[in-house]
């Protein structure tokens, strides 16, 4: 397959082309290079550096390259900024997403896979997390993300556009060869922080909050490995071949894991001590949030590869530790 991977040089997006390659397909990466990586694409995929603002550019990238099927990973993903700066997620979520889908249109380009979140469901009804749950996010990010799966049910019915969105729990790890990784500026993510705090590049790891009702006092979260998002979205696609079809997936392992429990994780793969500090609740921190993953499992070819936080952050350990500045392109 010929699929067009925007944002393709971030951190999901770059495991997503690198796994697309593996299995013989054929990727496309556009990226405005706004949060991306050059490097984290290998030098051999075509690469456009562009924003999908620029329809017209889109739309000729889509009919030269003669793309069958587009994944989107381009989007902001600060829930905090997303709160003071609501208007900058809804321009670059939802209605860059709205010219892209738009270029797809008027291309005859029908297949589309999404990245949403677990964000969307705001604090669940109940645990674990089915996809048949209300989606009340609260937070303009998880707001956008609802906001397009919206528009690709309304697509599907007006023009038998068929898509997938994948509503992600916490997106970890990094390639198992070590090569490509996560290196966001900021970072904010619990396990590249922790990471850092064992390598002696923070002088400790805060823990937002030990008093919440679970098990240790501390959140719990459902971390499934990058490469096993990446699997589901190739696997996906032998679903889309129906027009007018709307699939809605949880990613996740389905198996909960505290704060302490990574930190232990962390200290366990890296042999290292992490200092911690217990600090103030987050805000807008849901104390557990984590997938009845089961539907993703039986209805696609795919089976999670790292079920174990410890495997998970083995990966994790080997690209931090080996690229302790990143890319080292900022
Ligand atoms: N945490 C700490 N200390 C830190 C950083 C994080 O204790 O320094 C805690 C958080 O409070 C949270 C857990 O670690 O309980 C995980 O936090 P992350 O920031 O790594 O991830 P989130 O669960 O907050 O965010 C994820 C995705 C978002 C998505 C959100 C939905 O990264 O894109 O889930 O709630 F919006």
């Amino acid at each position: 397959m010929k699929i067009l991977v925007v944002g393709g040089a971030g951190y999901i997006g770059s495991h997503c082309v690198r796994q697309l390659q593996q299995a013989g397909h054929a990727p496309v990466v556009l990226d405005n290079l706004s949060f991306g990586h050059r490097k984290a694409v290998a030098p051999e995929v075509p690469f456009y550096q562009a924003d999908l603002g620029d329809q017209p550019e889109v739309e000729k990238i889509l009919r030269n390259e003669k793309i069958e099927g587009v994944m989107h990973f381009a989007a902001f993903a600060y829930v905090g900024e997303s709160v003071t700066n609501p208007l900058k997620y809804y321009f670059n979520n939802v209605a860059a997403t709205l010219h892209l889908l738009q270029a797809m249109l008027n291309t005859g380009v029908s297949k589309f896979v999404f990245s949403s979140t677990c964000a969307t469901y705001g604090v669940p009804a109940k645990l674990p997390i089915t996809e048949d749950l209300p989606q009340q996010p609260i937070n303009p990010y998880g707001q956008t993300k609802l906001d397009v799966e919206n528009v690709l049910k309304n697509l599907a019915t007006a023009h038998g556009f068929s898509s997938a969105a994948f509503r992600y729990f916490n997106a970890s790890g990094a390639a198992e060869d070590g090569t490509i990784g996560e290196d966001h500026t900021p970072e904010t993510h619990l396990i590249p922080l922790v990471i850092d705090a064992a390598l002696g590049k923070r002088e400790n790891i805060a823990i937002f909050g030990d008093d919440y009702d679970t098990p240790d006092g501390t959140c719990l979260r459902d971390y499934i490995h990058v490469d096993d998002l990446a699997r589901a979205h190739i696997a996906v696609f032998e679903k889309l071949a129906d027009p007018g079809t709307t699939l809605f997936y949880n990613l996740g392992t389905g198996t909960p894991t505290s704060v302490k429990e990574v930190i232990q994780a962390v200290e366990k793969v890296s042999g290292k001590k992490v200092p911690t500090v217990i600090k103030e609740r987050r805000a807008g921190d849901p104390p557990a949030l984590y997938a009845n993953a089961e539907k993703a499992q039986k209805e696609l070819s795919w089976k999670i590869k790292f079920p174990d936080i410890h495997g998970i952050i083995k990966t994790a350990w080997k690209w931090h530790s080996n690229h302790p500045e990143g890319y080292q392109d900022r």
